[in-house]
């Protein structure tokens, strides 16, 4: 099959070709899931880089050679064959997260993938599948109310723009960090926030115009700006750490009077952690996301088309140079599939 095959870790992820692997033999518990979707994001990179937590040389995981990807969509090939009692047939549609699904093929326990729901198309699935992350944060650790003003960054990427769209949803006020002016156009035309702002001199001020000079009740981190996020915050404000998109490895430190001045709560999240630790908890928040999707209240804002694998090494330099707004989804393969949204 092919597939993106890292035999090193590399400086610049765009450059690497798909190229010709076996197909990969299932163990016994797992299905084999042909590809039709996949989406890179942040991590992804990372991962390529050799930068991230997961490349890790004595677990085996992202560690040369292996394949690239995360998020994926495809349908069952084939069930496990030690007869364990699968929720899934051949032929369903699913989706999930698992390192190598930038290929054709992948093998997979049943507790990586879910079905996709019948109103929802395998790319929505794709595009949405990663930032369940989003919705739980928004609605489970910070809990936002309809009263509150709530401010992303990271708001063009994966994870921010799904943190706007739920705080909207919830009735929120939104305020999305932009990087550029460009970007920033393109959010105000397709995003429906309240207001976009883009990160350059005097940002910070303009949030707290924005908010009369009460500063923001909830700021969502995405990037790792944990110092500005005080700064912007209301007395009693609630800050959710994300991620560290544009920390490039280095974290910030944080003044602990500034909390205390503001009565300020930082909360970080992880979620696949949380998820593992809680699964009940889990099932809620996939029953709540996957319910707004199948409503159209939640849907996915895509960036450019992307065919084949071939394509993916250019999706990857759009990722890196920062000019995707909402998700990319690369078309893997042709199938025919009957679902609406
Ligand atoms: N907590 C969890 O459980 C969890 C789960 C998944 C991912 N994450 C983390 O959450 C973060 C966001 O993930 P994502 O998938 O949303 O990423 P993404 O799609 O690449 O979006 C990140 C956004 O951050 C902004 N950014 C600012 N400085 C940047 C820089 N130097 N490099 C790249 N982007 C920069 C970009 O917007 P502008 O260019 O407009 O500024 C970009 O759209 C990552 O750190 C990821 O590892 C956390």
């Amino acid at each position: 099959m092919k597939a993106f095959l890292i035999q090193e870790f590399v400086s610049n992820p765009s450059t690497i070709k798909p190229s010709n692997v076996p197909t990969p033999a299932p163990n016994p518990d797992q299905y084999i899931i042909r590809i039709i979707h996949c989406s890179p994001q942040h991590a992804d990179i990372l991962h390529a880089q050799g930068k991230h937590q997961n490349n890790n040389r004595k677990k085996g995981w992202c560690f040369p050679p292996f394949i690239l990807g995360y998020d994926f969509a495809g349908v069952v090939q084939t069930t496990p064959s030690n007869g364990s009692s699968s929720r899934l047939k051949k032929g369903d549609r699913v989706f999930g997260a698992a390192i190598g699904a930038f290929a054709e093929c992948i093998c997979v326990s049943e507790s990586a993938i879910r079905r996709i729901p019948d109103r929802l198309s395998n790319e929505t699935a794709c595009a949405m599948s990663g930032q369940a992350v989003s919705y739980a944060a928004v609605v489970n650790i910070a809990k936002v109310r309809k009263e509150d003003t709530v401010l992303v960054s990271g708001a063009s990427g994966g994870l921010g723009s799904v943190c706007c769209m739920v705080a909207k949803v919830l009735g929120a006020k939104v305020i999305a960090l932009a990087g550029d002016e460009t970007k920033a156009g393109h959010m105000r035309r397709d995003m429906g926030v309240d207001h976009v702002v883009v990160e350059n001199d005097g940002w910070i001020e303009q949030v707290l115009d924005i908010t009369g000079g009460q500063g923001v009740d909830v700021v969502l981190d995405n990037t790792g700006m944990v110092n500005d996020a005080i700064r912007c915050l209301a007395y009693f404000g609630r800050i959710v750490i994300l991620g560290f998109a544009a920390r490039k490895g280095v974290m910030e430190e944080v003044k602990m009077n500034k909390l205390l001045l503001k009565s300020a709560t930082v909360v970080g999240y992880r979620f696949g952690e949380s998820g593992r630790r809680y699964p009940d908890e889990l099932q809620k928040i996939w029953d709540g996301y996957l319910g707004l999707l199948e409503s159209g209240k939640l849907k996915p804002m895509l960036f450019r088309k992307y065919e084949g694998l071939d394509d993916m090494g250019r999706a990857l330099g759009d990722l890196a140079e920062r000019r995707v707004y909402g998700k990319i989804v690369v078309k893997v393969a042709d199938v025919e599939t009957s679902s609406k949204l």
